[in-house]
């Protein structure tokens, strides 16, 4: 198994319910959301056509891409609309008290 180290992403606070957040951590551009009272990290970039999902929208563990559509389930990062076919990186993410900590590799 990979190992990774816990980075700190933004206070919960500062994350719009559900809403996005872009962060670029360790050199990864990231999109945290938030649906209701659960957090998720995802790779930033939309697999359709490269775009940032950080003005997706979020409803029912789903963020859809602003610009054609696609959808993904934030849990898995699986796409469940077309048309992107390719599954987003997820990250574990842990809350620590009002901080957003995400798993990234170790380097
Ligand atoms: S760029 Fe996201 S669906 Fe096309």
């Amino acid at each position: 198994m990979s190992e990774t180290v816990l980075v700190r992403a933004c206070a919960v606070a500062e994350l719009p319910e559900s809403g996005t957040l872009g962060v670029e951590l360790n050199g990864i551009a990231l999109v945290i959301v938030r649906s209701g009272d659960e957090v998720f990290a995802l790779d930033e970039l939309c697999t359709h056509e490269e775009v940032s999902l950080v003005d997706g929208e979020i409803y029912d563990h789903t963020l859809e891409c602003w610009l054609h559509g696609s959808c993904f389930d934030v849990r898995t990062g699986k796409p469940t609309g077309p048309p992107a076919t390719v599954a987003l990186g997820t990250y574990p993410v842990t809350i620590d008290g009002d901080d957003v900590l995400v798993a990234l590799p170790a380097r």
